[in-house]
Order: C-alpha cells, then structure tokens, then sequence
C-alpha cells in the first residue's frame, strides 16, 4: 500500500442507513448483505486510490490524497449500489460525507477537526446522498477538469457538535437522487417554538413566513450579516417605510443558523409602556417570568443559557426602555446578539449603527438604460407588486421610463413604492405618476423642513388615503387603533358592521397587509407601523380617537371574559389560552387605555387575564397592572373583590405570604354582605396556603377545612378542589400522611369537567407524592405519567417539571437507573429555564439520591450539601419525609469518603450558587456512570485554555473576566470562540458543565 495522505486530505465517511432494521429483516441473510456491500465500496476505493483507514460494522472511514477522486469513489459506490440486485426487503441505502481538511497520518490512522467534521458530514446525510463541504468543494472547482459530476448548493446547516454552521453541497449525476431544494437556514419555521424552549439552530422564531419577494439590498444584507459578526448590538436606522423591518428579518434569516438557539423576533411596536419591554422580550421567547424576580433578571438568567440573534424591532418609541434592556442584557448573557430597527440609534454602549437608505432609483445601466437589463431595484420592487394586482403589467420601452420617473419621484421609500403599485391596475403608471405630483406639490408647502425621503413617503401615504372612499377613510382611521394583527370581527366591533368591504378594500391598496393565521389559528389582519402611525394622526384630528379606544377596550373584555371562562374548564384551556395569545398586543392596550378612561373596564379586565398571566408565567408584570386596576376602582364595585383574590394569589406565587394574606383579607372584606361567594371559598383557601408557608401548620388545616365546608354548601367544584389540596398539604406538613392521602383522594373525586385544567394537574400530582410517601409506588407511577403527558399537551411547564422530578425519583426507587437521570435531566432543564427555584432545590436532593444510588459519593454528598444550603437560604421548610429519606445514604456515602473528603465534597456544595449547583446536577445526571472522569473536549485544551473556562464555569461573564486579566473583551471573546471550537461546546453552558465535571470548579 502506498504511504497515507499527509497535508491536505480529503476524508470519506459512510454508513447504511436504518441498518438496524436491515439486521431485523433480514436476520441470517444481513452478513452476506453486508459483505456484498463491503466489496462494492472496497472495489471503488481502490479504482480512485483510496485508503481504507477504518472500518466498523456498516461504516467506513477512508482517506484520500484528490478531493476530486473521493467523490469520483463516492459517485461510483452509489451508482454500483443503485444498480446491485439485493434480497428482497435488503436494499442497501448508503449516506456519505466527505470533507478536506490539514491533517497527517498518526500510526496509519488521523484525528482531529477534520475527521470529526467529515463524520458529522455523513451523519447529516440521507442513504443514497453524498454530502460535501465547502473545502472540498473548493478543491474541486479549482481543478477546472471535466468533471461527470456536479455540486448542488444546499446552503449553510448547522452539524451536531459544531460549532458554525457549515455550507454543504450534494453530490449530484445522472443516475443518483435528485438533490434537494437550497436549504435556507432559519427558513419559515413554525410561527413560535415550544413555550421556552430555546429554538433550534437556524430557526427564526416569530417571524411569519414573507408573503411577498425581497428584492435588491444584497449589499446592505451583506454589511448588517458582517456588523453581525464583529458587533453584538447593531442597529438599523431610516425614517419609516424605508425597510428596516424587511432588512433586518432577511438578516435574521440569514444567519440564524450560527445561533445554536436561533433568532427571534420580538415586535415592540404595540408595546405601550416601556417598563413592558423585558416582559415583550420574555413572552416572544417563551421565559416565564420569575416570581419575585424583575422581569429584566429573570430574562437575563434564561438568556445567560443560550445563543440567540434577538431581532427588537421598532424601538423608536421605547428607545430608552430598548437601550437600558440592551446595556443590561448583554454583559450578563455573552452568547445573545442584538440587531435592532429603530428611527434613531439607540445610544447604547457598544452599538454599532447602520443607516439604510432607500433602494436605488436608477439602475446599474443609469437611468434610461435597456428595460430589464439596467432596472433599479426600486423599479424592480415597483414591478414585482404591480404584477401581484395586475398580472398582466410588464416593462416595456414605454413603461419603463415612467416607472423609473415614479419611483424616484417617491425617493426610492418601499413603502411608498408599494402603496402605488397597488393603484397600477385602475390607474396606469401615466397617470399614477401624475397623480402623485398634485399631491406633492400640495404637502411640499406644509413640510419644509421634514427630509426629502420623509416628505416622499408622507405624500404617497396621503395620496393614497385620499384616493379611498369616505367610509373607506374612516375605516382605516379607526383600525390604525390596533396596536397587533387584528381578526375580522375584531374590525367590526371597532370600525362597525358595515366594515368588512372597506377592510377587503384597504388590503387591496396594501394599506393593510393580507390577514395570516396567529396563534389561535384564526386568520388576522396588520397595518404597517407607519400606516399605523399616519391613521392614528388622522384619528385624532377628526376627534374619533376616544371612541375607538372605547370601542376596542369593549372588544378586549369580550374576548377576555370568554376565554376567562374557557380557562376555567380542562376542556377549554388551551384554546382559550392560545386566542389571548395571539389578541396579546390589544389586550395590553386596551389594558392600558381603560387604566386611564374606564377604571370599571380596567377592574373586569385585568382579573380576567390574570389566569392566562399565571400560565405564561407573566406574574411580574401582571401584578402591577391589577393593583392599578384596583386601586382605580370603587370598593363597592363588583369586580373589586375577585381582583383582590387574584392580587394575592399573584403575591403568593411570588412567595410574599404577607401581601399575599393582605390582599386575601381585603377580598374577604368586599363580600362581607355575601357569604356564599366564590371568592370566599378561595381567598379563605388562599390564605391557608399562606399560613402553611409561614409555618402555622395548623392554622391553615383549619382555614381550608372552613374553605372546604362553605365550597361543598355553595356548590362551588373548583373551590372544593383547591380547599382540599390545602388540607392535604398541611397533613402532609404535620406528618400525617393517611390523612394527607384521604385529603388529596377526596380532591380527585371532584368532576375534572368542572374545574380549570391547571388544578386537574395539581391535585393529580400532589396525590403522587403523598402516594410515594405511603410506599404505593405502582399507583404513584401511574398517576404521574398520566399527568406529565396532560401537562405537556397543555403546554404547562410547572405541572412538566414537578411530574418529571417525581417520575426520576420513582425511577430511583425502582433501580432503573438511566429513566431516572433522564427524567431528571429534563425537570432540570425546565426548572433552570423557567427559574421555578422551589422545584430546582428539589432537584437537587433528587440528584443526590441518584449519586448515591451509583456509588459516586463525593458527588451525592456536594449535592444534599448545596440542596441544603439552598433551603436555608430561600427560608424553606424541609418535608419531614426527605429528610428522614435521605439519612441512610448520606451516613453511608461520609463513611465511604472518610471524613476529609466528605469535609472537601460538602465545603464544594455549600459554596455554590443555586445556578451553578443546577448547572452541576445537569451534568451528573447527563453523565454515564462508567464513562472516564476527564470529558474528551478538555483534554484537547492548553493549561491557559482551561484556566479561562474555570472563570467561565464560576459565573463571570466576558467583561469580568476581561477586566481579571487584563485583556480586552474582544480577545476574551474571540479566545473563549476558539475553545468552544476546539472542546466541542456550542454554548457557554456547555463550557460550564464540561469544567464542572471535570471538577475543575
Ligand atoms: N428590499 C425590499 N424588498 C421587498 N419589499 C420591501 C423591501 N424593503 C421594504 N419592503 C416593503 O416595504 C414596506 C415597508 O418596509 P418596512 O420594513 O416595514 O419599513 P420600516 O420598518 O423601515 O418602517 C413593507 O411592506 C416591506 O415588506
Ligand atoms: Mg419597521
């Protein structure tokens, strides 16, 4: 054999796909399928002077000297697999990889980045298709030979295990699959991921897919994707209309796929307060607020987990809330990146500005060049939506030139391009043109001062509402009132019955874009922000705005009231929960409208968004705007008790048991003169969970058993139910644990019809823990299983970690070792996200248990050492039964260790934060206990490298450790990328977990 390929060596992997399956289908007959396709692989390589360096099972691992001869070999194995005759049900299916990269032979083998890399090639591969990388595709076309075969562009994909995105080719000839579409990374996704999780590389979260082509601005593309990625905030800046929304959503498409998390998009324009920017933020990403934690802190927590683009657009009119969210969220989360649109910069610190201009008027051939040919990209857009209303329009040497006049006449602003092209139909750009110039002559007079481009686009607007119907106007006017996407019947309540033609007609003049499906499913409509910002002005001066506030504030307690109702049943839940998402933008307005105007309004509505607050995990935010409401209304109104309720159940999620007791006691005081009140039964059950909290264990047996009494007299199921849970936990407090039984199984027995979904959850959950208490581990299994599976179909992330924890701990106690981690491993994963501190703690003596169970002592020991000093710190009582759970395992786990290292593995619990000790138990349950001690990715760093990652692993973020070492933050960051690279480590957590285990921290 000739001697191994050294330097540049191209690297050919493959394997069979759903070679198990063959195995399983064929049986005694799969060896001799195999070696048939073993010799139809080694005949090819030899033929393109391969080397076979490694071959396992169904896979191969081969080097060669050509990138151009191995995928000569690659083509030819496919083509002789293809034309094989195989057994029946046997038909092999190969995928392959192939990757060039610098690499010298070690003992007739390789390691290293580029073998790892064609690895991963071939894992992202289909049977039957070759992917390439771009190295090898470089080669390839350098060598400007004739080649049989050629490289299909598939676009950038994100591999496992590395870091970036890399740009892949499919092998593609005559004979072999055709290969798939241009895959754009972060092309349309769904329109939201999963509530909290961190989306996918490469997905765009909330961004509807384009309805219309994205033309030109390949340059400006080009700078914002490269601002990208020297800058972490980067603004794009215009007047209104120009494309900055438009620009900067095509950035995120682009280059979503280097975020391992992907983009998201958060729309800041119906935001009305700035101080609801974090909390815009935080539900646009799915992180539930934190009870007890600002909105800015809980989101920073959760963004210091992930790599994500935010896209915050439309800052204008929040700019100092956007600026002061930026300047705090980028030194406490290193791996988020910020590209915001706004008129103006924001001023924040490290912000790097890109002012967009309009398209380009006249085309690459200047102005009366050939049509076609030398078109301008304003030109280009005019066209492409002319053609949209008119199928028939085109450019030809008599439109052309009045197009270009056209669109230079409007300054190149798409929006006003837009705007006119949807008149091209009934006008006809002679006269379209025209037209325009009256208008412009009549605003140019008012408007002097305002920028040319400005002035353009405010005449285009105006012009084209002029060109509307009277109740055309006025509808338009009226709908500019919605802050989000609207429904139909939503354009009713607000602009009247008779609306719907004008509403088809504004959609028509693109003054309204086509309506798309939100959240719930039902199709809504939007207005551009500038449109929007025009209608309002108009709106006002025509005196309509009170009515129209009015009117969409009567709409939002409709809607709200229904789904309050619908929240309230299992059955009707998740509908009722996804239509105030998808009306989230009106509601806060009308919100805030009837805060002002209608304190009645603002006393109905907000109580009644409070149980959708609770399931989007929007407490913070939402606690302030029910005091409000409260403190607005009368006490005598009918509404005031009720809200109180709810002030204190949103306090007693915050873990304030004192305001929480004070507001309870005031819901009591408002139905003094009814005591058959549903509020009575809760705020009185309310307070019992309180009292508990407080330690007053049998206070609050005697408060929930009252609430119960009074629940079963009035006829009230939900107000029993919640009673009962109440007494059940305060058995279970004191150690009774058949009365805790008895309490709970009385609480199952109410209807599951006639109670909100959320308590079905509960109830069923806490039975299964006093279940485990009293040994009934079959039963407590059932009951949870059942329920994790309701909880993730609800989407209710509080009832998933607290079902998974207890299923890991079942899973302990029944030996099966690995189901526990894993069960583990993902309550962790929720509870760290949605910062459910109680829950984590809880986790961690879980954890322990788990340690202890696979003799790893030191770290079971850390863990009940950091659970316990959790506790303490948080002020919470232990439940008597874990604590006598946990004795024997801990005696045994200290005697093991002796009493320095127990003393050393204790000291390394209590020292850690909460964070870091979570951090800690998603690597010991992530990790095998037979694997080696030193995770593979550390070794490969220098003594320097790991020292960087012990500051990493302890909290600090780039600036600190910057500021530590004196380095700038660019070199931090640029050093810890190329770690990440080297480690096999996405993100910084990653980093963290690999230092943790490897006990540097
Ligand atoms: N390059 C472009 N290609 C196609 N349409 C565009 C382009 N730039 C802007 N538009 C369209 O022009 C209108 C206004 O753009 P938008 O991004 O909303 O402006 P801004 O955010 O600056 O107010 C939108 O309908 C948008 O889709
Ligand atoms: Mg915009």
């Amino acid at each position: 054999m000739t001697e191994l390929p050294s330097g540049a060596v191209t690297f050919l992997f493959s394997d069979i796909e759903g070679s198990t399956r063959l195995v399983k289908t064929l049986r005694d007959r799969y060896p001799r399928v195999l070696a048939e396709h073993r010799d139809l692989i080694r005949g090819a390589i030899a033929r393109q002077a391969g080397h076979e360096i490694d071959t396992e099972g169904d896979a191969f691992f081969v080097a060669f000297a050509s990138a151009t001869r191995a995928v000569r070999c690659a083509l030819e194995v496919q083509l002789a697999l293809e034309a094989h005759e195989w057994p029946e049900g046997g038909r092999v299916r190969v995928r392959m990889g192939i990757h060039t990269g610098h690499a010298v032979p070690d003992q007739g083998d390789y390691t290293g980045l580029a073998v790892h890399r064609a690895a991963r090639i071939c894992a992202a591969a289909r049977g039957g298709q070759v992917l390439v990388s771009q190295a090898t595709q470089n080669l390839i076309e350098d060598e400007e030979q004739e080649l049989e075969f050629t490289l299909a562009d598939l676009g950038e994909r994100r591999l496992k295990d590395l870091d970036r995105p890399v740009r892949l080719f499919q092998l593609a000839a005559p004979g072999l699959e055709e290969a798939e579409p241009a895959a754009r990374p972060g092309a349309d996704g769904p329109g939201t991921g999963g509530p909290g999780a961190g989306g996918p590389a490469g997905l765009v979260r909330g961004l509807a897919p384009a309805l219309t082509a994205f033309v030109g601005r390949a340059d400006a593309v080009e700078e914002v994707c490269g601002l990208l990625e020297g800058r972490r905030l980067v603004t794009v800046t215009g007047p209104g209309g120009v494309g900055k929304t438009r620009l900067a959503t095509e950035v995120a498409r682009r280059v979503a796929g280097r975020f391992a998390d992907g983009a998201c998009l958060v729309e800041l324009a119906g935001v009305q307060e700035p101080a609801l920017v974090p909390a815009a933020v935080s539900a646009a990403l799915g992180i539930p607020e934190v009870p007890g934690r600002s909105a800015m802190e809980a989101l920073a927590a959760a963004l210091a987990r992930q790599q994500v683009l935010l896209v915050l657009d439309n800052c204008e009119h929040v700019i100092t809330a956007a600026a002061d969210l930026c300047e705090m969220l980028l030194p406490a989360a290193d791996d988020v990146r910020i590209l915001a649109t706004s008129q103006e910069p924001l001023r924040a610190a490290g912000e790097a500005r890109y002012r967009l201009s309009p398209l380009p008027v006249s085309g690459p051939g200047g102005p009366g060049g050939p049509a076609e040919a030398g078109e301008s990209e304003a030109v280009r857009l005019f066209a492409d939506r002319a053609r949209r209303v008119d199928p028939h329009f085109s450019l030809d040497a008599e439109s052309a030139p009045v197009v270009a006049a056209l669109v230079a006449r409007l300054d190149g602003m798409p929006l006003a391009i837009e705007l006119a092209a949807a008149r091209v139909e009934a006008l006809g750009v002679a006269q379209l043109l025209d037209r325009l110039d009256d208008r412009f002559a009549l605003l140019a007079t008012g408007n002097r001062r305002a920028a040319a481009r400005q002035r353009s686009l405010a005449a285009a607007v105006d012009w084209s509402y002029q060109l509307l119907s009277g109740q055309e106007q006025q509808a338009f006017r009226q709908l500019s009132v919605f802050p989000g996407p609207f429904t139909l019947e939503a354009t009713q309540a607000v602009a009247g019955y008779g609306a719907e033609p004008a509403v088809l007609h504004l959609v028509d003049c693109s003054l309204i874009s086509p309506p798309r499906p939100g959240a719930d499913g039902r199709a809504r409509y939007l207005m551009l922000e500038t449109l929007r910002a025009y209608g309002a002005g108009r709106l006002a001066e025509t005196g309509e705005q009170g009515t129209a506030a009015a009117r969409l504030a009567g709409y939002a307690l409709q809607v709200a009231t229904l789904t309050a109702a619908g929240l309230q049943t299992s059955a009707g839940e998740l509908a009722a929960a996804h239509w105030l998402d998808a009306e989230d933008a009106s509601m806060q307005q009308a919100l805030a409208w009837a805060l002002e105007h209608q304190p009645s309004a603002a006393a109905r509505l907000a109580p009644a968004l409070a149980p959708w607050w609770v399931t989007r995990g929007r407490v913070t935010a939402g606690y302030p705007l029910l005091r409000a409401a409260v403190e607005r209304a009368e006490p005598a109104d009918d509404a005031w008790p009720a809200a109180q309720y709810w002030l204190g159940y949103l306090a007693s999620l915050a873990v304030d048991s004192l305001t929480a007791l004070r507001h309870y006691a005031l819901a009591i005081k408002g139905v003094a003169t009814d005591p058959r009140s549903p509020v009575l039964v809760d705020a009185t059950s309310g307070r019992a969970a309180c009292l508990l909290h407080l330690g007053l264990t049998a206070e609050a047996a005697q408060e929930a058993g009252q609430a119960a009494d009074l629940a079963r007299v009035i006829g009230y199921p939900a107000g029993e139910a919640r009673a009962l849970i109440g007494l059940s936990a305060a058995a279970q407090y004191a150690g009774e644990e058949d009365k805790a039984l008895h309490w709970a199984r009385q609480a199952t027995r109410i209807d599951p019809q006639a109670i909100p979904g959320r308590l079905v959850r509960q109830i069923n959950h806490d039975l299964a823990g006093i279940l485990v208490d009293v040994g009934d581990l079959a039963a407590a299994e059932d009951s949870c299983v059942t329920e994790l599976d309701r909880a993730r179909q609800a989407g209710d992330l509080q009832s998933q970690s607290s079902c998974l924890d207890l299923l890991a701990d079942l899973d302990q106690r029944a030996g099966r070792i690995p189901e526990a981690a894993r069960h583990l491993a993902e309550a962790l994963e929720i509870s760290t996200r949605t910062g459910s501190l109680s829950r984590v703690i809880s986790c961690l003596n879980n954890c322990a248990h788990l340690c202890a169970a696979t003799r790893r002592w030191a770290d079971a020991v850390t863990m009940w050492a950091a659970h316990i000093a959790a506790l303490k710190e948080l002020g919470m009582t232990d439940l008597p039964a874990a604590a006598e759970r946990r004795r024997e395992p801990l005696r045994t786990a200290r005697q093991a260790l002796g009493a320095d290292r127990t003393r050393a593995a204790e000291k390394r619990g209590q020292d850690m934060t909460l964070a870091i000790a979570a951090e800690l138990a998603i690597v010991l349950t992530g990790t095998d206990p037979g694997s080696p001690q030193v995770p593979p990715g550390l070794d490969k760093l220098s003594r320097r490298e790991q020292d960087l990652v012990v500051l990493v692993a302890r909290g600090r973020t780039n600036a600190e450790i910057a500021g530590q070492l004196n380095l700038s933050e660019g070199t931090v960051r640029s050093r810890l990328d190329q770690i990440r690279d080297k480690a096999g480590c996405p993100r910084r957590t990653d980093l963290i977990g690999l230092a943790l285990q490897a006990g540097l921290v």
